[in-house]
């Protein structure tokens, strides 16, 4: 009989005082912050990490932790004018990030364990009225997590997910499609191997990417599932940009890499957007 559990837990890593609850299928276990609704773990067994998280991130003073898979939304990036009519400033990736989230529902059973958590957000800057968004976990032999809100409205999301590498120069991720919008030089790329390596700082969007990606290391491969995105964008900040976020260290850059599962059109629309892992 498999040991499943979701327990309240204070504190991840050095977060010491996080709110956060832990998930248990078996040997898998995945650990949620309420705050931003981030998932900051997910190991398929004992010992084996698939997310980063940074040694220097905070929570304090509205930050947004830097790891395990933050929540875009509802816009990814810098706002446009779409979302920010009064011109007015706003973060990065949109509102949620530093947002502490309720816990709606748990659900524990011999196929799976699952939570989900709601954030009820009052007149968005592009919005009137109350709008409420939805993130579920579900843990079993893979980790799925779906973001959700069904309010017609202009809305981008993403699942921001920072996965651990160890060898940031063996890191391939594959089939990407064969072009993208390369965010460091402002240009679009054509580029037949459809695959993403790591060499140097490394911003790009790739619209229309498929289903199912791999994220390749030697001895290592991470299946990503996606659904209900238009686009995945593929971040690594290389060194001078790390240098100078204060929430990572000097050689931060070398042991992780981001692919996102996004939601980039700004019609009008409802969202639900999901990424599956599996380590194979
Ligand atoms: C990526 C963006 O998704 O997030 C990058 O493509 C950005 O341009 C990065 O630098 C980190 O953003 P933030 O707001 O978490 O520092």
């Amino acid at each position: 009989m498999l040991q499943t559990s979701i327990s309240q837990q204070t504190g991840f890593a050095h977060l010491s005082d996080l709110p956060c609850l832990k998930l248990q299928y078996g040997t898998a276990s995945a650990v949620i912050s309420l705050y931003g609704a981030q998932v900051l773990s997910y190991q398929p067994t004992a010992e084996n990490e698939v997310l980063w998280l940074s040694p220097k991130a905070q929570w304090h003073n509205q930050q947004a932790i830097r790891g395990g898979v933050p929540l875009c939304w509802p816009w990814f990036g810098p706002a446009s004018a779409t979302f920010n009519p009064q011109n007015i400033s706003l973060p990065n990736h949109g509102l949620v990030r530093n947002k502490m989230w309720q816990v709606s529902s748990q659900q524990s059973s011999a196929d799976s364990v699952s939570v989900t958590l709601t954030l009820t957000v009052q007149d968005l800057p592009h919005v009137q009225g109350s709008t409420r968004l939805q993130l579920s976990v579900t843990l079993n032999d893979s980790l799925t997590l779906t973001l959700s809100c069904d309010s017609v409205m202009p809305q981008q999301a993403a699942l921001h997910s920072y996965f651990t590498v160890n060898n940031l120069d063996s890191a391939l991720v594959r089939p990407l499609p064969s072009s993208y919008q390369d965010k460091v030089n402002d240009t679009f790329v054509d580029d037949s191997s459809c695959a993403a390596t790591f060499k140097a700082e490394t911003d790009r969007i790739y619209h229309q990417s498929a289903a199912q990606l791999w994220l390749e290391q030697a001895e290592q491969l991470l299946s990503l599932s996606q659904r209900g995105h238009d686009a995945t964008v593929v971040w690594n900040p290389w060194q001078e940009k790390s240098s100078k976020m204060s929430d990572l260290q000097l050689d931060s850059y070398q042991q992780f890499v981001c692919v996102e599962t996004a939601n980039l059109s700004i019609d009008n629309q409802a969202l639900t957007l999901s990424q599956q892992l599996k380590r194979t």
